[in-house]
């Protein structure tokens, strides 16, 4: 009996729990009314009487030190569970996980700016459709039938006889407006248009244009000049230059050619400028009187000017971007360095 004794004490010395099961067997086996030491108790009646006092002293201490040790057990375990629930608390010292918010597109972002600067100047946002007929992509806008002037634009053709096209330019809204309202007109048309292009780091066959007209009485083309001059300061900068060049259009009369300054000095500006540091973005003119007379507007009465730029231009010189291609491929590489922009 006393080795048996001195052994289990031994045993619950040495006794370590990790979690609730080892800490239930160690009760069963030592706590509860199976446990070692009731067997042990239920057996003291048989140790010869004489020493049967010294015996239940002993097992009376067993029994003490197995309960205090349970006690320690449950101690333990709480301290345990209580400094891992320390590590499910966030730890505030690692690096944060990346903000993997999308940002809006560079053609996007210079769309609303350029929505944002003429809309303080009063000009309002006009809206038309990307499929067209001959009437409002050509013929009002006086490029008679079989004129070769139609074929300063490549055109995709959905129908042909009465011809339905992809709209070459967003002029075509021009002439909706004009034909649908009175004048006063002081709007922008932002939009898609379409032309049968080889696709280079110049040119694509689908791209963004924002068409301008402003018909009132005495409309002048120095209110054109201040105007595209504003417009050009307030995208680029105080210091931004302009140029105006004499062309063509059949809709406009006098015709010019807007271009802004590029920069003349790396080999890829010379590329991209064709080696004069001025890049066109746009045509202007004061709307020919015959334009306005086919929309029903008197041209004694009224005069007024008009402006096309391309999107892509304005975005590729305000972020010198020098492949067109690249708004169009989805390189999350590229577009992700327009999010500081939005
Ligand atoms: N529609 C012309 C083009 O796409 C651009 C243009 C030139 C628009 C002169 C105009 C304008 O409104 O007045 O090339």
């Amino acid at each position: 009996m006393e080795d048996k004794i001195k052994a289990l004490q031994e045993e619950i010395n040495q006794y370590t729990v990790q979690n609730e099961e080892e800490l239930e067997a160690y009760r069963m086996r030592f706590i509860s009314r199976k446990s070692v030491i009731g067997d042990l108790l239920a057996s003291i009646k048989d140790v010869a009487p004489e020493k049967r006092k010294e015996a239940g002293i002993m097992l009376n201490q067993l029994k003490n030190a197995s309960q205090a040790k349970f006690k320690e057990l449950i101690g333990e375990l709480e301290a345990q569970k209580a400094s891992k629930q320390q590590y499910d608390v966030p730890d505030l010292t690692l690096p944060p996980i990346p903000d993997e918010l999308g940002s809006i597109h560079p053609l996007t972002q210079v769309r609303n700016r350029i929505v944002e600067i003429f809309e303080r100047i009063g000009f309002q946002v006009v809206d038309g459709p990307e499929i067209e007929d001959d009437h409002h992509n050509f013929t009002a806008l006086n490029f008679p039938p079989d004129h070769p002037a139609r074929e300063m634009q490549d055109t995709f053709f959905i129908e042909k006889n009465p011809d339905i096209v992809l709209r070459t330019h967003t002029s075509s809204v021009q002439v909706r407006m004009m034909e649908e309202g009175e004048p006063p007109f002081r709007a922008i048309m932002p939009g898609r248009v379409f032309r049968n292009e080889a696709i280079s780091a110049r040119a694509h066959c689908v791209f963004h244009q924002v068409e301008g007209l402003y018909v009132d009485k005495n409309v002048s083309f120095a209110d054109l000049k201040q105007t595209l001059l504003h417009f050009a300061k307030e995208l680029f900068g105080p210091e931004t230059g302009i140029r105006l060049r004499p062309s063509y259009f059949p809709f406009t009369e006098p015709s010019a050619e807007l271009d802004i300054w590029w920069g003349n000095e790396s080999e890829a500006d010379k590329r991209i400028t064709k080696g004069t540091g001025w890049l066109e973005i746009g045509g202007c003119g004061m709307v020919d009187p015959y334009v306005l007379e086919s929309c029903g507007i008197d041209p004694e009465e009224y005069t007024g000017f008009a402006f096309g730029m391309g999107i892509e231009r304005i975005a590729m010189i305000k972020y010198q971007i020098k492949d067109l291609r690249l708004f169009t491929e989805n390189d999350i590489r590229f577009l992700k360095q327009f999010s500081a922009f939005n």
